[in-house]
């Protein structure tokens, strides 16, 4: 069995140890929301637990269906244990509709649908606060290399495709959604971070309800009954 040591970084909603295992991380999901890139920040008693859920459970499905991810086990409640990969510094957008930073920059219609989907990337920094970036500034900059490039589109669309139709399936639309992607260390590229609402736009296909972290970015209410209707359907439907 994979035991934890010592605590490598803490993020805005997860904690990194390392494991007795040196290619094994062990990743804690922490009761802990925030908006505006970290400068809102609250505590929410049972996220963490539901996030790892719903998010161990994606991965587990997404794997089967032949996704490269990161992801190995859920030791308990809160925690996964992951292979250790040397992340992209890259945030992967997919839109499959029109909403949120798309919306107000664009000013086009709320959910106006995109054929094909759109690919955007934001490069990770804190110091330049996560800016847009196309594909050429990302081969300028080194970021990752023109193959690797290809890969993170492909795979991301194979993940709508997969995840469009799971939600689709327990009535909800995957509106947006955001990836991360890492290598390990025999060179190939997984699907790597977490994939739960705080990640994606999710809309309720009957009631247009925000089934995602959108209800505590609009402060429209309690976040922790949303997640665990995403958890009970897509349990239920297992
Ligand atoms: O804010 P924006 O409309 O660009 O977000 C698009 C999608 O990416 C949303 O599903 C959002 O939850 C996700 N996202 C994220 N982390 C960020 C920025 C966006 O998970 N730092």
């Amino acid at each position: 069995m994979t035991t934890k040591k010592a605590v490598l970084l803490t993020g805005k909603a997860k904690r990194v140890s390392t494991t007795d295992d040196p290619e094994l991380l062990w990743v804690e999901y922490l009761d802990q929301a925030t908006a505006l890139n970290g400068k809102r920040k609250e505590a929410i008693a049972g996220k963490g637990k539901l996030n790892l859920q719903i998010s161990a459970l994606l991965f587990a499905e997404l794997k089967a269906a032949g996704i490269p991810t990161h992801f190995v086990s859920a030791p308990d409640d809160d925690s996964m244990i992951v292979k250790r990969a040397q992340m992209l510094p890259l945030e992967v957008v997919l839109r499959n509709y029109a909403s949120g930073h798309f919306e107000t920059k664009f000013h086009v219609e709320h959910m106006r649908p995109f054929t094909p989907a759109i690919h955007e990337y934001y490069f990770k920094s804190d110091a330049l606060d996560d800016p847009f970036i196309n594909n050429d500034q990302i081969l300028a900059l080194g970021i990752t290399d023109a193959d690797t490039l290809a890969t993170v589109r492909h795979l991301t669309d194979r993940v709508n495709e997969l995840l469009t139709a799971r939600f689709a399936g327990i009535g909800i639309t995957l509106v947006d959604f955001k990836l991360e992607f890492g290598t390990l260390a025999d060179g190939s590229l997984v699907l790597a971070d977490e994939l739960s609402p705080d990640n994606f736009r999710l809309v309720d296909k009957d009631t247009g309800a925000s089934l995602d972290k959108d209800v505590f970015r609009k402060h429209e209410g309690d976040l922790q009954p949303v997640y665990a209707e995403v958890l009970r359907r897509l349990q239920a439907s297992k």
